[in-house]
C-alpha cells in the first residue's frame, strides 16, 4: 500500500499564521500537524509516501520533512499546480500510485489512535474503499455519510446545508485501484473542485464495496484557530513530563516538558505544558493546556491555554486561547486581565 499525504491548499482559515507558512507546519505540542500523520503512516508500515504539495508551501514542506528517513519512510513529493480539490490532488499522483492501494491521508488532520487498525481491517477485508467516520456537532462543515439501518454507505454529500446525518468523513482514506476510475470519471463541484467526496459516491453508486468504519477515539480537523487550539489540548493530554532543562525556584506540578537549553526562573508551571528548547521564562506562570517554542522569552507573563510559536517574546502580558506567529512580541503596559490574540509572524503590539 502506498501513502499519499495532503499538504497542499491555502489555509485561509488559519491566517494570519498561514500567511507565512503552511498550515501542515503549525505545531501542536511543539510539533508540526503534519508530522504526526507521518509518524501514524510508519506506524501503520505504509513506507513508500507521496506528499502533495503546492508551488506556493512546497519548498517550506521538503525542507522540513526532507526525504522521510527520519520518519522511518521514503517520502518523494508530488506537485499539484492548482488546488483543484482532494480528488484532483490524488489523480495528480496515479503515478505514484500505479495501480497499488493507496492510503491518503490530509495534513491537517489528526488521529488519536492512528491507522494500523485500519489498514489492517483494509487488508484483511479487502473492500473497494474504506472510509472513517465520526459524529460531530456541525455536519455542514464536512463531507457527510449517511448509512443504511443495516450500515451500508447509501449516499455521501460534501459540505451539506441539510445534513441527513452527523456522520462526518475524517481525513483519511482507503482505496484499491478502482479509485482511479472514480477520480476520471467524476465532474468537478460547485466550487469548481473534484471533490474525493463524489468519487467515493461514484464508487457507491457503480456497486463498489465502500466499509464505513468509526473512528475510535478523537479526531481532529485542524483548519481553525478553535480547532488547533483544542487539537493542543487533546495532544497535550497524552502529554509524558520531562524535564531536560533548568528550573531555578518556583514550581512546576503535572506533566511538563521542558526542552534542553531552557530555563525557567521563578516560575509557575502546571502541566500540561510543553516549553521547546533554548526558551527563558522569567516570573511567569505557564499552563495548563499550553505550548511555547523554542528560543522564546517570556518575562512577568502568564499564558494558558494558548499556542506560541518559536522565537515569540511577551513581557508583562496575560494570554489565553491566543495563538501567536514565529518571532512576534507583546510588551508595554498590557491589560490588567486576560487578553485573547491571533497574530501572524513577526508582529508587535506594545501597550501604553
Ligand atoms: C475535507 C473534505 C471533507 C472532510 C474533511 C476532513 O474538507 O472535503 O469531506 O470531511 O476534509 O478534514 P476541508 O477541510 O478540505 O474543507
Amino acid at each position: 500500500m502506498k501513502g499519499l499525504v495532503l499538504s497542499g491548499g491555502t489555509g485561509s482559515r488559519l491566517r494570519p499564521i498561514t500567511f507565512s507558512m503552511a498550515k501542515q507546519l503549525v505545531p501542536v505540542a511543539n510539533k508540526p500537524i503534519l508530522f504526526y500523520g507521518l509518524g501514524d503512516l510508519a506506524e501503520a508500515g505504509v513506507t513508500d509516501v507521496a506528499i502533495i504539495i503546492a508551488p506556493q508551501t512546497g519548498d517550506e514542506i521538503r525542507h522540513a520533512v526532507g526525504d522521510g528517513s527520519r520518519f522511518g519512510l521514503n517520502i518523494e513529493y508530488v506537485v499539484q499546480a492548482e488546488p483543484l480539490g482532494l480528488a484532483h490532488a490524488l489523480k495528480t499522483a496515479l503515478p505514484f500510485i500505479d495501480g497499488d492501494d493507496v492510503l491518503m491521508y490530509l495534513g491537517d488532520n489528526l488521529v488519536k489512535h492512528g491507522v494500523a487498525d485500519v489498514v489492517a481491517d483494509f487488508e484483511s477485508d479487502r473492500p473497494n474503499c474504506q472510509i472513517l467516520l465520526t459524529e460531530v456537532e456541525d455536519p455542514t462543515q464536512f463531507g457527510v455519510a449517511e448509512l443504511s439501518s443495516g450500515g451500508e454507505v447509501e449516499r455521501l454529500v460534501e459540505k451539506p446545508s441539510n445534513p441527513r446525518s452527523n456522520l462526518a468523513l475524517v481525513g483519511v482514506y482507503l482505496f484499491d485501484q478502482t479509485v482511479a476510475e472514480a477520480v476520471n470519471a467524476i465532474e468537478p463541484s460547485a466550487r469548481g473542485e473534484l471533490e474525493i467526496t463524489d468519487a467515493i459516491q461514484y464508487l457507491v453508486t457503480t456497486g463498489r464495496r465502500v466499509r464505513p468504519s468509526l473512528v475510535t477515539g478523537w479526531w481532529k480537523d485542524t483548519g481553525r484557530k478553535e480547532d488547533l487550539l483544542h487539537a493542543n489540548v487533546l495532544v497535550l493530554s497524552d502529554l509524558d513530563g520531562r524535564l531536560d532543562g533548568e528550573v531555578v525556584g518556583g514550581e512546576v506540578r503535572g506533566n511538563v516538558q521542558l526542552g534542553a537549553g531552557s530555563q525557567l526562573v521563578d516560575c509557575s508551571v502546571t502541566g500540561p505544558v510543553a516549553i521547546g528548547r533554548n526558551a527563558r521564562l522569567v516570573r511567569t506562570t505557564v499552563g495548563p493546556n499550553t505550548a511555547i517554542g523554542d528560543d522564546c522569552r517570556l518575562v512577568d507573563a502568564r499564558v494558558e491555554s494558548s499556542i506560541i510559536l518559536n522565537g515569540s517574546e511577551i513581557h508583562g502580558w496575560s494570554l489565553r486561547d491566543s495563538l501567536v506567529g514565529r518571532g512576534s512580541s507583546l510588551r508595554g503596559g498590557a491589560p490588567a486581565n486576560y487578553a485573547e490574540v491571533t497574530l501572524g509572524e513577526r508582529c508587535e503590539v506594545v501597550g501604553e
